[in-house]
């Protein structure tokens, strides 16, 4: 059981339902570290009980505030998922994925050794730190490959899955240099509430909600596997409790989806929710310039997770119509955040 968790990006998409899940056992104490950038949402981390729950503005790439958030937290496990990561911006400026997603782990995992280092023996067993990573490390698959497992080779494509699998390489030379027990979830396209509405499912639905054109890269044909991000987040927890220190776990939902089908399932819910008199959403479907090494398609064998007893809960069907229900009960958050965005390369396709 572990009740000191430190969180790294925990006002992002992901960081902040784990949070949410994490602070309903009041037993947890939970301290997120976060430099709120642009993606940052401090509204997503809203908790029931505020008393097990504390945000530090700080940035990982900081030795001495990395440090003495360690020394004065004292936490027994670590959920590393601090990081920039939207495609397209990493095509247009890559600089700040390579110092928050590389150097940034290079400092946690220097900082999170020189603290274990000095636990004691009871401690040091039980410390974990758990180093979010995504599927787009593996490269990208044909139409009729076999997804990738924990074994496939590396083969990123893009700025971002670069900086992403360079991240992973550090973290797994910290286990094997110098025993740190650390762990490696590569997860698959997740979907949910809170999502930076640059990333595509926000993105469709404020584009049909301003009935403004939607933007398809290529063909729209590129396949991802979608997760729900509660999926995710269970299997995270499930991956700290059960899952072997040194070792690797894709956590996938088996929810291949071509982008153009996305969209048009989310077309379809909301000319049923939101019908519009002779308008159909899927009429501002838009056919846009390809994304530069686009990869073509992602696929995660979830069997190793499964095998700790996690599996997915949403189906795709039930997932996506409450996620675009959670985004029609809050626009304001979509209008708030399209401030932040430029609007020329638009989403995570
Ligand atoms: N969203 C997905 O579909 C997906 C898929 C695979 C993997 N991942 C990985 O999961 C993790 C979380 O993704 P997300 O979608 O929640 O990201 P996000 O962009 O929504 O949030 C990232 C968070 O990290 C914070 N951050 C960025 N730089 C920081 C720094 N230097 N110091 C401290 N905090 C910093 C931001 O302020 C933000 O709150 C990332 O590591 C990402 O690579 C995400």
């Amino acid at each position: 059981m572990y009740n000191k968790i430190l969180i790294t990006g925990g006002c992002g998409f992901i960081g902040s339902c784990l949070i949410r899940s994490l602070a309903k056992n009041h037993n947890i104490e939970i301290l997120n570290i976060d430099n709120l950038t642009y993606a940052a949402n401090i509204n997503a981390t809203q908790v029931t009980n505020k008393n097990n729950y504390k945000l530090i503005k700080a940035d990982i790439s900081k030795s001495k505030e990395i440090m003495d958030i360690f020394t004065n937290f004292q936490p027994d496990a670590v959920f590393h998922l601090a990081a920039e990561t939207h495609v397209d911006r990493s095509i247009d400026g890559p600089s700040s994925f390579i110092e928050t997603n590389i150097l940034g782990t290079y400092n946690l995992l220097r900082e999170s050794l020189s603290y274990w280092k000095n636990l004691n023996t009871i401690n040091k067993k039980k410390f974990r730190f758990v180093h979010i990573s995504t599927d787009e490390v593996y490269g990208s698959l044909g139409q009729h490959d076999s997804p990738f497992n924990e074994e496939s080779n590396y083969k990123p494509n893009s700025p971002y899955s670069a900086s992403k699998a360079s991240a992973d390489h550090l973290v797994r030379s910290w286990y094997k240099t110098y025993q740190l027990p650390l762990i490696i979830t590569n997860t698959s396209n997740n979907y949910g509430p809170w999502q930076f509405p640059e990333k595509l499912i926000p993105l469709t639905i404020n584009k049909c909600l301003k009935k403004e054109k939607i933007p398809v890269f290529g063909d729209g044909k590129q396949i991802r596997d979608w997760i729900r991000v509660e999926d995710h987040v269970s299997g995270l927890l499930k991956v700290l409790d059960k899952g072997k220190v040194g070792e690797k776990y894709n956590i996938g939902s088996n929810c291949e989806i071509e982008n153009l089908e996305v969209i048009k399932s989310i077309c379809n819910i909301l000319n049923e929710k939101l019908p519009l008199e002779n308008f159909s959403y899927n009429k501002l479907i838009n056919f846009v310039k390809d994304r530069p090494g686009h990869d073509f398609r992602y696929s995660l064998d979830n069997n190793k997770i499964k095998d700790l007893g996690w599996k997915p809960k949403f189906s795709w069907e039930k997932g996506i119509e409450d996620t675009v229900k959670w985004y029609l009960d809050n626009k304001n958050y979509l209008n708030l955040n399209e401030k932040k965005y430029s609007g020329e390369r638009l989403g995570k396709l």
